[in-house]
């Protein structure tokens, strides 16, 4: 089996090519492995990345790129459907032609947050910003193309290699003894290095469809924040604030927490808890 992954210098892509190598290691006969970064490839274009899938021909291929950044997606309009949609779309097309099954990240940013329990597969997504609703175009434009894929829904990724919300309220913590973090935004933190173990998981249970892949339980942003503090001990004060407080440019949903119970009855694998995923990341840094 070969398994291509796109996107593989970004956070998830660089922790999943990681974790692969990983689960491999120890087996004889393993998949292959190829690692795509921007510069092999760029998915907004139809003909380079028809070329470049038809040349490789996977098996599988995990589509780990995205155009990430919420708020500069609000400026960066076209550009976040370039990617987010346009990229899903030519990724899925050159894969259908050569029979290649499509693994496709997605996000909580489809909702609008606005349900009171962690929402489902089968909840109406209703994005609010320019973020999601690309991510979501990217999503109907595969569904469209091919039966031969699964969408992870996934949230509130952190992981080793790029900067992140823990790493941040670290930095913050150390430069001013104190953080304000909002606690009216609930969703359910994801370590890269476990979410590319549920990936996995997918790939080798040949599960299809759409499907909610977190870290298990949910918290507000502040509560994240505590418990980061809690993990080091230092002395930080978190001090609760709105998110109306802050100025930014993309309306954020206020819950985004996934209910992932159909991943874990598909695949016999149930994430662990957000605060043990957490501790487990927090020992690398
Ligand atoms: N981060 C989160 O909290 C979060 C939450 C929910 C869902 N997700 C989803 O999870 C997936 C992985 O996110 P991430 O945080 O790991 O992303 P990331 O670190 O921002 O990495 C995205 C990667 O996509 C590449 N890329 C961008 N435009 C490209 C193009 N036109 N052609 C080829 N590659 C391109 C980037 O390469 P360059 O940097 O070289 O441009 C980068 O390596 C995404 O689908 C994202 O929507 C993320």
């Amino acid at each position: 089996m070969k398994i291509l992954v796109i996107g593989a210098h970004g956070m998830l892509g660089r922790d999943l090519v990681g974790q692969l190598s990983i689960i491999f290691n120890s087996k004889v006969s393993c998949p292959k492995v190829i690692a795509a970064t921007h510069g092999h490839v760029d998915i907004t274009h139809g003909s380079n990345t028809s070329a470049f899938i038809a040349r490789i021909k996977p098996d599988v291929i995990v589509n780990c790129t995205a155009f990430t950044n919420v708020d500069a997606c609000e400026t960066h309009i076209s550009e976040a459907f370039a990617v987010n949609a346009t990229g899903a779309k030519n990724i899925a097309l050159a894969g259908k032609e050569t029979g290649a099954k499509i693994i496709h990240i997605s996000t909580d940013y489809v909702f609008d947050g606005t349900k009171n329990e962690p929402y489902s597969e089968t909840d109406q997504p209703n994005p609010l910003s320019v973020y999601g609703k690309s991510k979501l175009e990217g999503e109907l434009a595969i569904q469209e193309i091919t039966n031969n894929y699964v969408i992870i829904r996934t949230a509130w990724l952190y992981g080793p290699h790029r900067r992140n919300f823990v790493t941040t309220m670290l930095e913050l913590g150390r430069k001013n003894c104190s953080v304000s973090v909002v606690t009216d935004q609930q969703g359910c933190p994801t370590y890269t290095a476990d979410l590319s173990y549920a990936i996995w998981t997918i790939i080798s249970s040949g599960l299809q469809g759409l499907y909610h892949v977190t870290n298990d339980g949910t918290c507000s942003r502040y509560e994240w924040a505590r418990k980061i503090f809690e993990l080091t001990g230092d002395q930080v004060a978190v001090l609760p604030v709105k998110t109306s407080d802050y100025k930014r440019a993309a309306n954020v949903p206020q819950n985004s927490s996934l209910n992932c119970t159909k991943y874990t009855s598909a695949s016999g694998h149930k994430m662990r808890p957000w605060q043990d995923a957490l501790e487990e990341y927090m020992k690398i840094l």
